[in-house]
């Protein structure tokens, strides 16, 4: 998955389709090649600037399709005490597991984030969205409600550009994501991101969404 940096603005909006099932064995062959060209390095900045405002240290925080995770070890080290890491590729949950192994506050998981079974504060956002199919995007909308507590939070990033190659990793804009997630969540933020890495400057969205209660 290698980005090809492009503004959505200067390309239709549109939800492209993808024919490739993207299941355990396509992720666990791209980190069996290396092919990890959505890995930054570090942690997101926009994600720990938002937890560092996040005041309980004993919040429930899942982070799905987590990758090297650089964002749990960033939250472990501020005091954060339950973080939920899930991975569908084994290859990725063997570096997690050795890395986390002294860690009790991270637990690492090898589970397809469809069929996770949970209960959680917070849940962070950062290119698991994009690494999905764009026809499970109201799954995903729905999959992440039913993991979260009442007024429950997905917090993080979303891409705001589409990309020339098939996916992943899948573009879109606001205009897209809000009809997906307006059914199971006030949005409260869905703006250009400020504080995205260089590379990704532009290109992305900032993300607070508050689970809707059944009441609302
Ligand atoms: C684009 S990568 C992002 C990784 C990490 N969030 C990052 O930003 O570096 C997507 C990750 O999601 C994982 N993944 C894909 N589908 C998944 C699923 N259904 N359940 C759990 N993990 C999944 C892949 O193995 C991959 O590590």
């Amino acid at each position: 998955m290698e980005e090809n940096i492009k503004p959505a603005k200067e390309i239709t909006c549109c939800v492209s389709q993808c024919d490739v099932p993207l299941d355990k064995d396509y992720w666990e062959k791209q980190w069996k090649q290396n092919q990890t060209g959505w890995d930054i390095g570090y942690a997101s900045p926009p994600l720990t600037e938002y937890m560092n405002s996040y005041s309980d240290k004993d919040a429930s925080i899942l982070i799905p399709g987590c990758g090297n995770a650089y964002e749990a070890e960033a939250l472990a080290n501020a005091g954060f005490t339950d973080i939920t890491l899930i991975d569908i590729a084994p290859s990725a949950v063997e570096i997690l597991q050795k890395k986390f192994e002294a860690i009790s506050s991270v637990k690492v998981l090898c589970e397809d984030f469809f069929r996770h079974e949970g209960e959680y504060d917070l849940i962070l956002e950062q290119t698991f969205f994009c690494a999905i199919p764009p026809s499970r995007r109201m799954e995903y909308a729905e999959k992440s409600a039913s993991l979260l507590k009442n007024d429950g939070i997905v917090a993080g990033v979303l891409f705001d550009r589409t990309f020339e190659q098939e996916g992943p990793p899948f573009g879109g804009c606001p205009c897209e994501y809000k009809p997906v997630l307006e059914p199971h969540f006030h949005i409260s933020k869905m703006e250009e991101c400020r504080n995205s890495i260089p590379q990704r400057a532009g290109s992305e969205v900032f993300i607070e969404l508050i689970k809707k209660n059944r009441l609302d």
